[in-house]
């Protein structure tokens, strides 16, 4: 409880004292904080992370709002985070870096933002991170394989509806404390690529909590979307060959190019021969005229 104020101190002497007094226990305005370590600024019409949120925060709800940026410090400022919630906000991009600092962030929700990529380098060092919700980004179409190396004790992994057409089956493979993963919703392509894929898939049903319903591909040609319980391994069985386009460019282009080196050489003998023959006849004749 705050001491009583001296009889006639000046108001900002007051102020400077209920805030010292307050200390630990600042929410930000507008913002309510239920206890020491919550700030819940969800569906406030924010258009950027507050200032003076405790630096002991440990639960940060800023989902629904306009939030379109976090600073790339914002995690090295607020080291205790274990739950950040920004769901629902405007987010275009996260600098390298930005969450790469959170040790301690369990719970980490970015779905229904406007994300188009995750960079690597994005969650070094979070190996804490249980729960990653990248779902319903419409425009995210790349998650490389770095990124999301590391997270050991990643248990769910949100992706879906989000803009992939195709995901390295590594990422996944790297992921060893994985029991939950959401893909569905999401413009796969049906290529060799995604016949990786489609194994892991077939093999970790009990992983997608609506098995393999809602995931659907489009063939390459027509861009027919084929539900994948449609599909089985033998659909892709002229993947197995594991020649891939790149593969058969490369074959192609080996091939002429020795048949050109072979032409060439041939050529090359050809004319070797027909001067030596030449010279031959030559140096006959030069004997014969000798012997004359
Ligand atoms: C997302 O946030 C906006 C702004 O606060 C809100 O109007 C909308 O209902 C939210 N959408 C969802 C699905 O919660
Ligand atoms: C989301 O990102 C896309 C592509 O980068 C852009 O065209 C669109 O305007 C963005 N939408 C919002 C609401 O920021």
């Amino acid at each position: 409880s705050p001491p009583p104020s001296p009889p006639c101190s000046p108001p900002f002497l007051a102020l400077i004292s209920s805030t010292l007094l307050t200390r630990g226990h600042i929410c930000p305005y507008s913002c309510l904080c239920p206890d020491h370590h919550t700030v819940d600024c969800t569906g406030r019409g924010l258009t950027r992370v507050p200032d003076s949120i405790p630096l002991n925060v440990r639960r940060l709800l800023l989902s629904n709002n306009w939030i379109p940026w976090i600073p790339s410090d914002f995690l090295v400022l607020y080291s205790d985070l274990v739950y950040l919630d920004l769901r629902n906000n405007s987010l275009s991009l996260l600098e390298p870096g930005t969450l790469s600092t959170s040790s301690k962030l369990v719970f980490l929700d970015l779905g229904s933002n406007n994300l188009t990529e995750i960079s690597s380098g994005t969650f070094r060092e979070s190996r804490s991170l249980i729960k990653l919700r990248l779902g319903n980004n419409p425009y995210l179409n790349m998650v490389g394989r770095d990124p999301l190396t590391g997270l050991t004790s990643l248990r769910e992994l949100e992706l879906q509806r989000n803009g992939l057409t195709a995901l390295d089956v590594t990422v996944l493979e790297s992921l060893p404390s994985l029991r939950m993963l959401r893909l569905e919703g999401n413009p796969w392509l049906c290529n060799c690529h995604f016949a990786k894929l489609f194994v892991w898939l077939t093999e970790n049903r009990q992983k997608l909590p609506q098995g393999m319903e809602g995931i659907e591909c489009s063939l390459p040609l027509d861009g027919r979307r084929v539900p994948l319980s449609l599909l089985s391994e033998d659909s892709f069985r002229e993947c197995r060959g594991t020649l891939t386009l790149t593969d058969y460019l490369i074959v192609i282009f080996s091939g002429i190019s020795v048949s050109v080196a072979a032409i060439m050489a041939s050529f090359f003998l050809a004319s070797t021969v027909h001067c030596f023959q030449r010279l031959s006849k030559g140096s006959k004749g030069d004997e014969e005229e000798g012997n004359d």
